[in-house]
């Protein structure tokens, strides 16, 4: 386990910890941008109040409510969709790291972290629900984005989206996700965030 890193059952242990759910929600797409750039998958984000890209979700209270239920009724506020969300989504669960990026039980943030496959019919639903009916429309969440998976002729793509400034881990979180989930070969990731960094 990397540094930091916890079960989810040794996370819950800690009761004087602030808990938070994020998930990463996906599904396979037939689109092409153009009409011949394969988009193959559309990965959700969003843009959240503070101007920075991160999971939908927030903070739980595990005393009053599972992990799962609490992500759910935080998935519902984001994104007018209660998407369910169950414990065989759970990828890992994190101390947040503090400002200094260095990881210590002090820090008393926990972040649990999920990833859900879905039906692009169920992803297009709820960014009609996340732009219209959704509580936290243009409050807490500015918009919910796709992360471009591709690379253009002029270098756009993933390398210009990782570019931009994430909340906390949602970077590594993205890209993790991008390599476990077969979604980007390591060769493209490294070569976007090579561009990325230019
Ligand atoms: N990596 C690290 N930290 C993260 C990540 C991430 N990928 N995503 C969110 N966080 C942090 C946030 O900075 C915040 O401290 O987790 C905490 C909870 O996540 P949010 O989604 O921001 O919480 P939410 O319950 O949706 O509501 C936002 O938080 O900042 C307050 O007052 C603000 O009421 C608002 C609430
Ligand atoms: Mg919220
Ligand atoms: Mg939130």
């Amino acid at each position: 386990m990397a540094s930091g890193q916890m079960s989810r059952d040794e996370a819950l242990e800690c009761t004087c910890c602030r808990h938070a759910c994020h998930v990463l929600l996906y599904s396979e797409t037939a689109s092409q941008l153009f009409g011949r750039i394969p988009i193959r998958y559309i990965v959700l984000m969003q843009m959240r109040f503070d101007g920075l890209l991160g999971f939908p979700g927030g903070f739980v209270n595990p005393l009053e409510e599972t992990l799962e239920e609490g992500l759910t009724r935080e998935l519902l506020e984001e994104l007018g969709v209660a998407v369910p969300v169950s414990k065989e989504d759970h990828v890992e669960s994190c101390f947040s790291p503090p400002r200094s990026g260095t990881y210590s039980s002090s820090s008393r943030l926990i972040l649990h972290f999920y990833v859900k496959k879905m039906e692009e019919e169920q992803i297009r639903e709820i960014e009609k629900a996340a732009a219209s009916t959704a509580a936290d429309h243009g409050l807490e969440v500015l918009g919910m984005v796709r992360v471009p998976l591709y690379t253009t002729k002029s270098g756009g793509g993933l390398s210009c989206f990782l570019s931009h400034s994430f909340i906390g881990v949602a970077r590594s979180q993205l890209m993790n996700s991008l390599l476990r989930l077969h979604l980007v070969s390591p060769g493209d990731l490294q070569e976007a965030l090579r561009s990325s960094q230019r």
